[in-house]
């Protein structure tokens, strides 16, 4: 019995500091509304056989839209032990095909194979150590999509925003950013 509460506390504190370092490193939990996953697979524009990252896949939600509405190739990338189950929860019960999650800070993951990046992040974690990581990484025909929250200092291809009610979508080319 104990060992079962020990496992039990150690589960919910590994839970608890994931959470808390995840909302620090880019933004806490907030999912990307369900009608606008049209539009966030619009402005990726995936084509077959690429590879599109999640960076902070959420409830996986984004992910499992992309992967079985696109050709491509989906990782989600999850560092919230909570949200990362959440997400193989759903794994198991859609069908395919089927995105990749991955428990993990995408800090210390490898986004070279990358075709496109889609990321929810609060302004000011968009703007520091993660654009520099994009730069240094991704392929100058790379697109970045960025969903509410605008990348300081980057220039948008376009924003996708038709309505007033709209909330705005960003989307970057890797390319133009170079050049700034
Ligand atoms: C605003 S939510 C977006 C969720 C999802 N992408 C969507 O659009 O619905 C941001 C997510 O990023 C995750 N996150 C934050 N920092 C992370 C990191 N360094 N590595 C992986 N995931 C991270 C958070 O746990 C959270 O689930």
């Amino acid at each position: 019995m104990d060992l079962i509460r020990i496992l039990l506390y150690f589960f919910i504190g590994c839970s608890l500091a994931s959470l808390l370092w995840a909302t620090l490193s880019l933004a806490p939990w907030v999912p990307a509304k369900k009608k606008d996953l049209p539009r966030i697979k619009a402005a990726l524009a995936l084509r077959s056989g690429e590879t599109v990252y999640d960076l902070g896949a959420g409830n996986g939600r984004v992910a499992i839209y992309l992967a079985g509405q696109t050709s491509a190739r989906v990782v989600g990338v999850e560092l919230a032990l909570p949200l990362y189950l959440i997400c193989r929860g759903r794994w198991f019960f859609s069908r395919p095909p089927r995105p990749t999650f991955i428990f993990r800070d995408f800090f210390r993951l490898d986004l070279r194979a990358a075709n496109a990046v889609y990321v929810f992040g609060l302004p000011e974690k968009l703007a520091g150590r993660f654009s520099r990581k994009l730069l240094s990484e991704l392929k100058p025909s790379a697109r970045v999509v960025s969903y509410v929250f605008p990348i300081a200092a980057w220039r948008p291809v376009r924003v996708d925003k038709e309505t007033a009610a709209d909330l705005p979508i960003y989307i970057y080319q890797l390319a133009d950013q170079r050049r700034l």
